[in-house]
């Protein structure tokens, strides 16, 4: 029977975040490649709630428009000037006028707790038949955090804020996590009592609690076994101790996917990523946004990928690639940069000091070292010397290079876009290709070489160079007299 109890979710996002002294609103901080409210939401959409409902005030356009970005199907509510977490659900019940079920209160800046967590929070106080279960926690270093006050017979009787408490109640390791299942009814009515006259001048949530102890209508908890993930976010040390705990966590599913991952404290993968099973994470790697790598690959170390897709067995060392495609079997770096729409095909190679940027290169295609690869594509079987350049920008606007299959240029190329070089062509060293090359042609664009015997000494009389340079012809007449 109370299984079919429905259930609200309220997420409480109005607040500034003070200490984490930001431009940016604290829920809107990111952890695992997501804002803290992102997490949150999550969380609230897996236990499948006929509402969510979300309060908003601080830089609320921004938050509002973040948060149906995030969750488009929830309900967003302003929180008037009274402050204060009771005030805030008190405008969430405005938007839950008529419902009379079950209403889970979550913070947006407690960013971990897990699904099963709270659908076993609502479960027990389904079963217990309490007006109210709250969610608390055992932790070592309580300040802070609001304190579960405790009677004899162990029940919980109020909670009280660390601005307010005595040296005997802050000294409780008991804390509030900021979650809570109420009974909508009695949380309306006994809401609307909860005055201000405290510490901080805030209308307290928290106050609801004794006031329903009071009403004797039952007030539960239930302690977490797992603390870590309960804690919030209040400043960016916490920030920092809360994107730890998720990227272990994170390292920890992947690992039991299949993925190595060598040094789980150097490698953070965001929430978003998705790894198949035998890929290899070297240490300092970082695996971001929407990056997918495929089965086999090795990734790393000291690499970060943005929004990118990593081929089957391809390697990537020491490389930044922001939203770049790799095929399978390609090889990345070390010391490559890959932005925007770089895409290396299959078994391609992009070497040591590369740039690539809106361009492919197609499969088994080599740009091994120095080279800067912009708005271009190149063929397949493709090699180009050291230090090739695309000259892609005229002053005014950007032009496309186009290379074919099986070109070979000479180091230290220039092709000055728009230009084609046709299949087959080549290139010799230094060359500046500034005409198209026909299919099969040579091009060269580089003088031939003078040598202009003596200069140096004529020109340069008593350098070293000189010196040496007459030493050695010296030597050179002396074998040929010989
Ligand atoms: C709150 C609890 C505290 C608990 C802690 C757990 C109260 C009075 N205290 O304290 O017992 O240990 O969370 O993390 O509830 N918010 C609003 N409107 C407001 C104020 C806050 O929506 O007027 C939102 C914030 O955006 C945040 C959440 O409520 O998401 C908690 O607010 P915060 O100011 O961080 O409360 P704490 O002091 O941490
Ligand atoms: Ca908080």
């Amino acid at each position: 029977m109370t299984s079919s109890t429905e259930l609200a979710v309220v997420v409480l996002a109005a607040g500034q975040g003070t200490r984490m002294r930001s431009r940016i609103p604290k829920i809107l901080h990111a952890v695992g490649g997501r804002p803290l409210v992102g997490h949150v939401l999550d969380t609230a959409a897996s236990l499948d709630p006929s509402r969510i409902v979300v309060v908003v005030r601080h830089e609320r356009d921004l938050v509002a428009e973040t948060i149906t970005e995030l969750a488009p199907g929830v309900v967003i509510v302003d929180q008037d000037e009274v402050p204060g977490t009771g005030r805030a659900v008190e405008a969430a019940l405005g938007a839950l006028e008529g419902f009379a079920g079950d209403v889970l209160v979550l913070s947006g800046d407690v960013p971990l707790l897990e699904s099963h967590t709270l659908a076993e929070l609502v479960e027990t106080h389904r079963s217990g038949g309490t007006a109210v279960t709250l969610l608390t926690a055992r932790v070592d270093e309580p300040h802070g955090y609001g304190r579960v006050i405790r009677d004899e017979v162990a029940g919980v009787h109020r909670i009280v804020e660390q601005k307010d408490a005595t040296a005997d109640e802050a000294a409780v390791t008991e804390i509030n996590v900021g979650v809570y299942v109420f009974r909508a009814a009695p949380l309306r009515e006994h809401l609307a009592r909860v005055g201000t006259a405290n510490a901080q001048g805030e209308k307290y949530l928290t106050d609801v609690v004794a006031l329903l102890r009071e009403a004797e209508l039952g007030v539960a908890a239930s302690v977490t076994p797992d603390a870590a993930a309960a804690l919030g976010v209040n400043d960016r040390i916490q920030l920092s101790e809360a994107g730890r705990t998720l990227n272990a966590r994170t390292v920890q599913h992947w690992q039991r996917e299949g993925v190595t991952v060598i040094d789980p404290a150097t490698t953070w993968i965001d929430v978003t990523a998705v790894l198949a099973p035998d890929v290899t994470l070297l240490p300092n790697t970082h695996v971001r946004g929407a990056t997918v790598i495929a089965a086999g690959a090795t990734v790393g170390p000291d690499t970060s990928l943005v929004d990118c897709e990593v081929g089957e067995d391809a390697t990537i060392t020491r490389t930044d690639a922001t939203l770049a495609v790799v095929g399978p079997g390609a090889t990345v770096g070390p010391f490559a940069y890959l932005r925007a729409n770089a895409r290396v095909g299959v078994n391609g190679k992009v070497g040591t000091f590369v740039e690539v940027k809106n361009s492919s290169i197609g499969e088994g295609s080599k740009v091994p070292h120095l080279s800067y690869i912009g708005d271009t594509e190149i063929g397949r079987h493709v090699n180009l010397g050291a230090g090739a350049i695309t000259a892609n920008y005229d002053d005014i606007t950007k032009h496309r290079t186009v290379i074919g299959d099986e070109v070979h240029s000479g180091s230290h190329n220039v092709f000055v876009a728009p230009v084609t070089i046709g299949d087959g062509a080549k290139t010799g060293a230094g060359a500046v290709i500034r005409k198209d090359v026909p299919a099969g042609a040579l091009a060269l664009s580089v003088a031939p070489q003078r040598n202009i015997e003596g200069w140096v000494e004529k020109n340069r009389p008593g350098t070293g160079a000189a010196d040496v340079a007459a030493r050695a012809r010296g030597e050179q007449e002396a074998r040929d007299g010989s």
